[in-house]
């Protein structure tokens, strides 16, 4: 997982919660980085799983509440620093079905050790995308953050469903629906 997504994933938390919340799950989790992060370095996916676990366990909010508060939060980072490929697109959900032949293309030619998703569209018609997440990351939430932002980005807004195809949350349908 890229380093950008460790640091500002801290800078968010020591906003919300302070920086003795920041060291507190530092130094509970088992960190191989010790915890220190620079935004181009890569780190294992399983770090970032113990920040949330632990941040989960500090403020009883759910790893799938906290990721999509981050992934909101995220949107502003991508809006700072990829402005040309936001600008590719006029509308919300040309942009999300996009994601797996476009997006997420360009991220891998920035950062080609990404860990990225896959996304499948279903049905697309101009109101209405259905659209099927696989990670064996299950940052299923995530994804819905960056959804809804994406709308807003555009002034719009969905409503966007999430069906769980397997129980851990591997995979998982997207119905989106612009209201
Ligand atoms: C992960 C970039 C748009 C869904 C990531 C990561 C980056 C990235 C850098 C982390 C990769 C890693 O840590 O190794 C971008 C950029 C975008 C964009 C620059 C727009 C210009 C979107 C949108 C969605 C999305 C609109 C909405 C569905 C995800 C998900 C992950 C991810 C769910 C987490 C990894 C996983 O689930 O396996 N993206 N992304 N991305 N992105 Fe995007």
């Amino acid at each position: 997982m890229k380093g950008i997504v460790f640091t500002e994933f801290l800078e968010l938390v020591e906003d919300k919660f302070g920086l003795e919340m920041v060291d507190r799950i530092i130094s509970s989790s088992e960190l191989a980085s010790d915890g220190i992060y620079t935004s181009v370095g890569t780190y294992s996916f399983s770090e970032m799983l113990q920040l949330l676990q632990h941040l989960s366990e500090n403020t009883g909010i759910s790893i799938d509440n906290l990721l999509l508060v981050y992934a909101e939060h995220f949107f502003s980072v991508i809006e700072k620093s990829y402005p040309g490929l936001l600008a590719t697109y006029k509308d919300p959900i040309e942009m999300i079905s996009s994601i797996e032949n476009h997006i997420h293309v360009e991220v891998r030619k920035i950062y080609p050790d990404a860990e990225l998703p896959t996304f499948e569209v279903i049905e697309k018609t101009k109101d209405h995308l259905v659209m099927d997440y696989t990670s064996s990351r299950a940052m299923h939430h995530f994804g819905l953050g960056l959804m809804n932002k994406t709308f807003e980005h555009f002034n719009s807004t969905a409503t966007i469903e999430l069906e769980k195809i397997k129980e851990d949350g591997t995979q998982v349908r997207f119905v989106i629906n612009r209201n």
